[in-house]
């Protein structure tokens, strides 16, 4: 049994206005090449991190679900900047490419090359990872996921060396998230943590940081939604759940609710987190006959008092789907998808690298079954 925990991650509200500091004591580095998106700068967000730092290069046009062109772009400015430290700050998406582009940094080619486990030849530069949201996990996980645009495919490109050398994890970056953002990236979360709980390679290691992500994300998300600007407590809460959910997932992994959230997301460019949302409750159900005993302590964790596990477990089922609607996360047929659509995205999600992961087989048919199934879902 492995536990990978190598990140370091310093946790705290306010601590970005450590970064400098943490920079000289972690890194002693002197050129830094920032990897954001637009938003962040637009936020206010950027400048507070741009104001700490000196000799800082900036490539802000890292969109959701990157895409291997922009990585690429950034791939040839950053090997011509030559900085010392890579710098993540965002959601999932500007951590994924900041992860990717510190490979690029250091191996010639393009990231397409490099997908896979440990393709790289040489180590990439060390990341520094700043999230901004309360969900993907990426600032404490050996992998970067990335949209190839021709093969409408969401590559994972990963190995040991791939980890960010340290997480500065300030929930205070939470305050200016909208409610949906909010709602998308905890439901990603919790989905996480849902998983590395239930999938075949979930270990006792893993299940300890499960189960308190679990916890801790049942109980502080809809606050958080509900009010993060006033709410100290669960912007830690959910923060803390959020990293803690990433480590449970990259120790054991995900299973057929990303599966399927990422072959949406590569064919038709979806949001990552309402793809997870819509998928959670469904493959819940279709995993339920495997999972009984798992999903019933999951429903204890989320302050589900029924002991039948069968009960239980339904429960689990409807206050996921009830949390949704309170959330306003749109539902399957809001992102406009038709049934003519689904094979496709069957067949990618059945060729995912989790899918042998998820704790009750599923073949292409299940998940056209499940698709069909999230369509006509109330
Ligand atoms: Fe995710």
């Amino acid at each position: 049994m492995n536990l990978k925990v190598p990140t370091k991650i310093i946790f705290g509200s306010g601590i970005l206005s450590r970064l400098k500091e943490i920079i000289e004591e972690e890194f002693r580095a002197s050129r830094v090449f920032l990897v954001t998106d637009k938003g962040i700068m637009d936020s206010g967000i950027g400048n507070l991190v741009l104001s700490q730092l000196e000799d800082t290069q900036v490539f802000d046009e890292i969109e959701a679900n990157p895409k291997s062109p922009t990585v690429d772009r950034a791939g040839e400015q950053v090997r011509k900047d030559k900085p010392d430290l890579v710098v993540g700050l965002g959601g999932g998406s500007p951590m994924d490419a900041a992860k990717a582009i510190a490979l690029l940094a250091t191996n010639k080619g393009h990231i397409k090359d490099y997908e896979g486990k440990r393709k790289y030849k040489f180590p990439p530069l060390p990341v520094l990872a700043i999230p901004t949201t309360c969900g993907t996990g990426s600032e404490v996980t050996w992998v970067s996921v990335i949209t190839h645009p021709e093969r409408r495919f969401k590559m994972s490109i990963k190995g040991p060396e791939m980890f960010p050398a340290v997480a500065l994890v300030d929930p205070d970056m939470l305050l200016s998230l909208p409610p949906p953002l909010i709602a998308s990236t905890g439901m990603d979360a919790l989905t996480h943590a849902i998983e590395a709980y239930t999938v075949k390679g979930a270990t006792e290691f893993s299940n300890n940081f499960a189960r308190q992500a679990i916890e801790l994300i049942f109980d502080s998300l809809p606050d958080a939604f509900e009010n993060i600007k006033d709410n100290k407590k669960a912007r830690e809460r959910i923060m803390s759940g959020s990293t803690l959910a990433g480590i449970a997932f990259c120790n054991s992994d995900v299973g057929a609710v990303h599966c399927l959230a990422e072959a949406c997301g590569g064919l038709y460019d979806l949001p990552h987190g309402e793809l997870n949302s819509i998928f959670l409750p469904q493959v819940l159900e279709f995993n339920l006959p495997v999972a009984k005993t798992r999903y019933a302590e999951i429903a204890r964790l989320a302050g589900i008092q029924e002991k039948d596990e069968s009960l239980a477990s339904q429960e689990l089922v409807h206050k996921i789907k009830s949390m949704t609607r309170v959330m306003n996360i749109p539902s399957f047929q809001d992102l406009g998808l038709e049934e003519s659509e689904f094979p496709d995205i069957a067949s990618a999600a059945f060729q995912n690298n989790s899918n042998p992961s998820n704790p009750r087989e599923v073949r292409y048919e299940d998940y056209l079954e499940i698709l069909k199934n999230a369509l006509h879902s109330s």
